[in-house]
């Protein structure tokens, strides 16, 4: 019989909310027994690759409400404004902690932490370690839980399930990859902290480990997802590999021209040029494309992100990582020759549905970060935000994860052999010992990507949409006969390739259904059967419930506060 792991609380995943999550659950009680478990060392989470800042008011010429309201309205109101709320309240104290951590912020000459320019905020509120912010503040939390010993980890452990025992999650089962082995890990609560899902699109900014894992295992659970035909296009990666080249670049001054040498924003948002949201930007950059006014290069259609005038001098001060990216991976200086940009998938609004404290409607488990829904983002991320949501939300749900489990017996250990045993039995007949099958992996997937960009992009029909939720239930079923050529036990990478395929086919099904029942166009859903947004018809969010047919879809009231529905203006 396998060994049973026991800790009192589980964290999946070691990001930016995984981590802050943890330190905060042992603040709370430092006898406590925490685990991360994370699929990849947690430096290398893919909160690293976070470029820009994270927004916090902090300085004189800003103000809470104002945060407030620019993330309400970034949202296109449908962001639950007390969660919002919250979130700007903490989000100051937050950044500082970090600073008593040891994250290097920069700094302005009087000593104050710099803050830059973001689309969609009204003042300079992002605050910014270099053009390498994710590195730092991941840096910076990852050193911090190294002083607690009750914090352990499993690093390269691959999560495959929840334990569910009489409706509440005590636990999960996880592959050790360096062997294989699939143990049940059991706690009295289960924080799921693992990222989103770029990968379901071919073209992402994310990370390859980016791929729905929590949204999924939740969503099996019985737990309900929320918002997920939300889905973020940054306007500024790099064609061909999808690299961010962060929004600090026109928060410091660069512009988008098109091929014609005009600096095209003036047609579709003058008020705020480069500085506007993301989601108003990649629509302006598609239609550019689409009239015949972008470039043609190897990798498609591209603008141009032009940084020459900024000069060597601020580029090497505020943006030295673009420069770098810039140079290695196109070939260019962008001191001298404009970046060729266009938009790319980068953040999913939607997630696991939580409250303000991360718990989810399956007892025993919670969410934090980009897995979690908590409503912060609505239809629409403002940039910079979402670092400060790893920070703000993960404490909150470390904290009430860790009263969860003070407050719980210890789960019983016989029905848990039972579960893991079944999950094993799951993973070799499926994949390890099938005989047979023809599909292939790679194959699902790159049908998958084909239909997510060409049906669930920056610009959606119902028609498209309808052959989206087709198209991928043919898939789903298509899986059943996947083959993987993997047999052996040590990083078997066909495997995890295969469950995490498995992974993103739910989450996506998920997106398309959404997308389609939503019937109006509101922050990055741009319907153009629906082009306007509809409060009257469509002002709730929408959650999804697995089922054997696919999601069956929910409504959900939006909660406002201070700031009514009004049109959305810059
Ligand atoms: O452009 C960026 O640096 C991205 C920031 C974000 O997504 O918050």
């Amino acid at each position: 019989m396998t060994e049973v792991l026991t800790h009192d609380l589980l964290i999946v995943g070691g990001g930016a909310a995984g981590l802050r999550a943890a330190i905060a659950a042992v603040e709370v009680d430092g006898s406590l027994d925490i685990a991360i478990v994370s699929k990849v060392f947690p430096m290398r989470s893919h909160t690293v690759s976070a470029e820009g800042g994270a927004a916090a008011v902090l300085r004189e010429d800003d103000n809470l409400d104002l945060h407030c309201f620019d993330t309400v309205r970034g949202s296109d109101f449908l962001a639950d404004q007390d969660v919002v709320e919250i979130f700007v309240k903490n989000a100051p104290e937050e950044i500082i902690q970090l600073e008593h951590w040891g994250c290097p912020w920069s700094r302005d000459s009087n000593g104050k932490i710099s803050a830059r320019a973001f689309g969609g905020m009204s003042v300079k509120r992002t605050l910014y370690a270099s053009d390498k912010t994710g590195f730092h503040m991941l840096h910076a939390l990852f050193q911090t839980s190294l002083k607690h010993a009750s914090i352990q980890r499993y690093d390269e452990w691959f999560v495959t399930s929840l334990l569910v025992e009489e409706g509440r999650c005590v636990g999960v089962t996880a592959l050790n990859l360096t062997t294989g082995e699939l143990y049940p890990i059991v706690a009295r609560a289960v924080l799921l902290c693992t990222g989103g899902g770029g990968q379901i699109f071919p073209f992402t900014t994310n990370a390859s480990i980016k791929t729905s894992d929590g949204m999924a295992l939740a969503y099996r659970a019985g737990a309900a997802l929320k918002d997920m035909e939300f889905v973020q296009y940054h306007p500024t990666g790099l064609p061909g590999t999808g690299i961010l080249i962060t929004e600090a670049s026109r928060g410091e001054g660069g512009h988008l021209v098109n091929k014609e040498g005009e600096r095209f924003l003036e047609r579709y948002i003058p008020g705020k040029m480069e500085l506007g949201p993301r989601d108003i930007l990649s629509r302006s950059i598609m239609t550019e494309m689409e009239e015949g006014r972008a470039f043609e290069g190897l990798y498609g259609q591209y603008v141009h992100l032009d940084l020459s005038h900024l000069g060597e001098k601020l580029i090497d001060e505020k943006l030295p990582f673009v420069r770098e990216l810039v140079v290695k991976f196109v070939g260019i200086d962008p001191v001298h020759v404009p970046i060729p940009v266009r938009p790319v998938v980068h953040y999913m609004m939607g997630g696991v549905s939580t409250d303000i404290n991360g718990k989810t409607s399956l007892s025993g488990l919670l969410a934090a970060g980009e897995v979690a829904c908590v409503t912060l983002n609505g239809a629409n991320r403002l940039g910079s935000n979402s670092l400060t949501e790893c920070l703000v939300f993960g404490a909150l749900s470390g904290k009430a994860a860790a009263h969860d489990v003070l407050e719980r017996k210890p789960v019983p250990q016989n029905p848990i052999q039972q579960l893991a045993e079944e999950e094993r039995k799951r993973i070799s007949k499926k994949f390890l010992e099938k005989e047979g099958g023809k599909e292939r992996v790679s194959s699902l997937r790159e049908e998958m990507h084909l239909t997510m960009e060409k049906n669930c992009g920056v610009f959606r029909t119902g028609q498209g949409l309808q052959e989206a939720c087709t198209t991928l239930r043919e898939l789903r079923e298509r899986f059943d006969d996947v083959v993987i050529e993997d047999r052996g036990r040590v990083f078997n990478t066909d495997l995890t390739a295969a469950l995490e395929l498995d992974f993103m086919l739910d989450a996506a099904e998920c997106i398309t259904h959404s997308a389609l029942a939503r019937e109006e166009s509101r922050g990055a859903h741009s319907r153009l059967d629906f082009p306007q947004r509809s409060d009257e018809k469509f002002l709730h969010h929408l959650l999804s419930y697995a089922t054997p047919q696919g999601p069956r879809l929910e409504q959900q009231a939006v909660t406002i506060t201070r700031w009514p529905p009004q049109e959305r203006k810059y």
